[in-house]
């Protein structure tokens, strides 16, 4: 992958800045298998590059930061792994809510959370509750979400509005079905960063995913930084989005 240079950088005059990105956070465990220690070091160090991209995000006034954190894939991992995985959910509530608060983001948790243990579950409430009226920026941390567990929720509740007799069949098409994901009061998604240098989506927003640019990099988790977030901004902001229509009508 071609980096950016810092001059190459300084050179782009205007940077078309994504509404919405999603980041899929992988390569955590070769991070720290490559320094010869246990895949656990690098989700902690992958902390940092949390706290990195949420900094990049809000001092470039993106809407809406979306991180996949915990995918309903990722159960099947060691016990011992999920077990660390969990506590670092809580130790990072716990120690970062008050400094999201007082930079104004707000913070949700979007995905099953009945699978979560209940003092993770309170914690999550509690941080929503707190950051609740904050518009600075919209973080989403998706945790037990799956892109075909969202396609579900929202055709559940599609049905149960049918059979409520709230809503005809014919009422539903692309827009009342957007409106049921657990996305839809979020700006749409514009860019989807893939970090670990593998190429797929891995059932993360496939919905959302629609007219998103998706953009990979080799760069392990723990090495994403603003510089790099910046160079996939800088990419996104060079691309020509068409919709479905040319290059012409879109000039
Ligand atoms: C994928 O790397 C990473 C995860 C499954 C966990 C992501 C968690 C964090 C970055 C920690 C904190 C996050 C928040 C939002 C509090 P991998 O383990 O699949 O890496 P590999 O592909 O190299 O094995």
């Amino acid at each position: 992958m071609e980096t950016i240079s810092k001059d190459e950088l300084a050179s782009v005059k205007t940077v078309k800045m994504p509404r919405h990105v999603a980041i899929i956070m992988d390569g955590n465990g070769r991070w720290a298998k490559q320094k010869g220690k246990l895949r656990t070091f690098g989700h902690k160090a992958g902390v940092e590059a949390v706290r990195a991209s949420v900094r990049f995000a809000r001092t470039q006034h993106i809407e809406s930061l979306t991180l996949f954190a915990f995918s309903s894939e990722n159960w099947k991992r060691p016990q011992d792994e999920v077990s660390v995985l969990m506590e670092l959910f809580k130790l990072v509530l716990t120690s970062e809510v008050k400094r999201l608060h007082k930079n104004g983001v707000r913070l949700r948790v979007i995905g099953d959370l009945s699978a979560f243990d209940a003092k993770l579950v309170s914690k999550i409430k509690d941080a929503e509750a707190l950051t609740q009226h904050n518009t600075e920026l919209q973080l989403n941390i998706a945790a037990n979400y799956g892109g075909r567990w969202d396609i579900v929720m929202a055709a559940q509740g599609l049905a149960q509005q049918v059979v409520n007799g709230t809503m005809q069949v014919t009422d539903i098409n692309e827009a009342t079905f957007d409106q049921c994901t657990a996305f839809a009061h979020l700006p749409p998604l514009d860019l989807l960063i893939r970090t670990g240098g593998e190429q797929r989506i891995s059932n993360f927003l496939l919905w959302q995913c629609a007219y998103a640019e998706l953009y990979f990099t080799d760069t392990l988790w723990p090495d994403f930084n603003e510089d790099k977030f910046m160079e996939a901004v800088v990419d996104f902001s060079e691309r020509q989005r068409r919709f479905g229509k040319i290059s012409e009508q879109v000039i």
